[in-house]
């Protein structure tokens, strides 16, 4: 899980999340009480064990509520991106690929 998306990448899924998501989920990605918060303790519930490539698809085909499979697929990944990264997870030197395969294959471990 170390160093699987750029900062910059952050930066680019954090104007997609603002733009798609940010109105129920909120900017501080805690949620609105309907809307589930996308950090900390409910992530790790959620995700843990579970791989990147299983999140991307799980918002993919559900999310924009209303909207689903409604963005590009590297404007997915860029907002997993920055889930990632506000989750702590920490940036590197490779972007996150829009590849099934290769998401399928990082597994998101507690306790980061
Ligand atoms: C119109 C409101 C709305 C928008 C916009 C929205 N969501 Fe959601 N989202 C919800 C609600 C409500 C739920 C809980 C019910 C559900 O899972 O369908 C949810 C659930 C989720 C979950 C948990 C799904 C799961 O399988 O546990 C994730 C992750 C998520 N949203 C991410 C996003 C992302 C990323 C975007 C932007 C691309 C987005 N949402 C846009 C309302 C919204």
């Amino acid at each position: 899980m170390d160093g699987i998306f750029t900062a910059e990448q952050a930066e680019r899924g954090q104007a997609a999340y603002d733009r798609e998501c940010a109105q129920c989920h909120l900017e501080d990605l805690l949620g609105d009480g309907i809307a589930p918060s996308l950090i900390g303790a409910p992530f790790h519930f959620r995700w843990s064990e579970l791989s990147v490539g299983d999140m991307l698809v799980a918002i993919r085909t559900t999310m924009p509520q209303g909207a689903p499979a409604s963005l590009s697929p590297r404007a997915y990944v860029d907002i997993v991106a920055y889930m990632l990264s506000r989750n702590d997870f920490p940036a590197g030197d490779m972007e996150l690929p829009t590849d099934q395969d290769v998401l399928e294959s990082i597994i998101i471990q507690e306790g980061q």
